[in-house]
């Protein structure tokens, strides 16, 4: 399908992007379908990113699309403050279902950045209403992304989503992160080095006390920083040092939520259950925007057993369970479930490992890691523009017709789930020819 190109690109200031260099040289998308965009020339782009890590059952599936069309027209809108709608009991259920036992309630956001705003939101309230009112103190890590609001960039660990932005939460310190290229370069699945590096916990409790801590967020395996699965025996440390000192242990699963890694939630994959899972973009195949905070029943139970006002919580949003929203949410959960496509992550994961780990010998390769259908090429910086490199990987393989997510000197791959092998192939093939072709 040719789609007409817009006359004016000066109004829409567009996100996270070089906009003086992108409106001079636009790269367009007009339509979709299954693993492929197309642009308005009616070039087709094959998806290695799944959008942005969150078209997970690829694009315009027929059943989703049918589920939002019939919503519309039934029940645009509901209001969910002092009133409700059967289908996000109805996906709340569903939702809680999928995640570790123990997690059975849960709050709609819009979101990945809003189900980090009220999972923190959720921690502090919890701790107020057990009578540790002083439990403010929140810890994030390193090259941790939560999103781009104040909470999230201040637990967050990413320089320039922090430094332009400066007046931040108080009371936020963080764990380093596991990113160790001497000791665990070339890496497939979970690192073998880097577990003591949850201890630094032990050491921030010293410096500021338990007594002030509420809250520990992690990404189970950070994505936007460039795929960093955690090293073995990380996870389950910081959950016995979090439940050691009293304090919750919040996963953020807007990437890894939904068969990332071959299960529903990291926290199935890696066997460690935190106490609050954020969720967004896999949660409706990103057709409609929606997130979801996952909480234990002890923290649902305590707010509201705590609570000093007929309301317990006082936190929403207009569009908390969005009718649209949730029909798309439900579709979505039904195409995962009937084609198994959380399985299929997981049955697929050898095979997209070692055709990634075949770049290894590609031009300036420093490093290689994966887990689930997540992978990462790391390469060295050219000498005096860290970054740059990459980015013109990220260019010539979506000139090729590849889209690739590139961080810093890291090139990202997160297909859809319902990639194919030779699909994978075809990745791993357009990115050795766009970066053989980069100096
Ligand atoms: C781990 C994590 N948390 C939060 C977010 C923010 O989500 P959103 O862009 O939907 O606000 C992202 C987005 O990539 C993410 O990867």
């Amino acid at each position: 399908m040719n789609a007409p190109l817009p006359n004016d690109l000066s109004a829409f200031w567009i996100p996270f992007t070089a906009n003086r260099s992108f409106k001079a040289d636009p790269r367009m998308l007009a339509s979709a379908k299954d693993m492929h965009f197309q642009t308005p020339e009616g070039r087709r782009i094959l998806d290695g990113t799944a959008g942005l890590w969150c078209v997970n059952a690829g694009h315009c599936r027929p059943r989703i699309v049918e589920a939002i069309q019939k919503q519309a027209a039934i029940l645009d809108f509901a209001p969910t403050f002092n009133l409700a709608h059967p289908l996000a009991f109805e996906l709340a259920t569903r939702v809680a279902d999928l995640m570790p036992e123990g997690l059975d309630h849960v709050f709609f956001t819009n979101s990945g950045s809003e189900s980090v705003e009220t999972a923190l939101k959720i921690a502090l309230a919890y701790q107020r209403a057990r009578g540790k009112g002083h439990k403010t103190r929140l810890i994030g890590r390193e090259r941790g992304y939560h999103g781009v609001n104040f909470g999230g960039i201040s637990v967050g660990g990413l320089p320039k989503n922090r430094m332009y932005f400066n007046n931040q939460l108080a009371q936020v310190d963080h764990l380093p992160h596991t990113h160790d290229l001497a000791r665990n370069a070339f890496s497939s699945g979970q690192p073998e080095h880097g577990a003591e590096l949850a201890d630094a916990l032990e050491r921030l409790v010293g410096l500021h006390d338990a007594s002030t801590i509420a809250a520990v967020i992690v990404e189970p395996m950070a994505g936007s920083t460039g795929v960093l699965p955690p090293p073995k025996g990380y996870l389950e440390r910081l959950r016995a040092l979090c439940d050691k000192h009293d304090i919750l242990l919040i996963f953020d699963e807007v990437i890894t939520g939904f068969g990332r890694l071959g299960a529903p939630f990291a926290a199935e994959r890696f066997g460690v259950t935190p106490d609050l899972i954020c969720m967004a973009k896999g949660i409706t195949n990103a057709t409609v925007p929606m997130g979801a905070v996952g909480a234990s029943s002890q923290i649902y139970q305590t707010i509201l057993d705590g609570a000093d006002a007929p309301i317990e919580l006082f936190h929403g949003y207009t569009y908390s369970g969005h009718p649209l929203a949730c029909a798309a949410a439900l579709a979505t959960l039904d195409t995962y479930e009937e084609e198994g496509l959380f399985e299929r992550a997981r049955e697929l994961e050898p095979y997209f490992a070692q055709a990634v780990h075949s770049l290894r010998d590609a031009r300036h390769v420093i490093d290689i890691r994966n887990i689930g259908l997540a992978a990462a090429v790391e390469l060295a910086p050219r000498p005096g523009a860290p970054t740059v490199r990459a980015m013109e990987v990220f260019h010539k393989a979506f000139d090729r017709g590849l889209l690739l997510r590139c961080t810093g000197d890291i090139l990202a791959m997160s297909p859809p789930l319902i990639v194919s092998k030779g699909q994978i192939d075809e990745i791993v093939d357009g990115l050795r020819k766009a970066i053989d072709s980069t100096d």
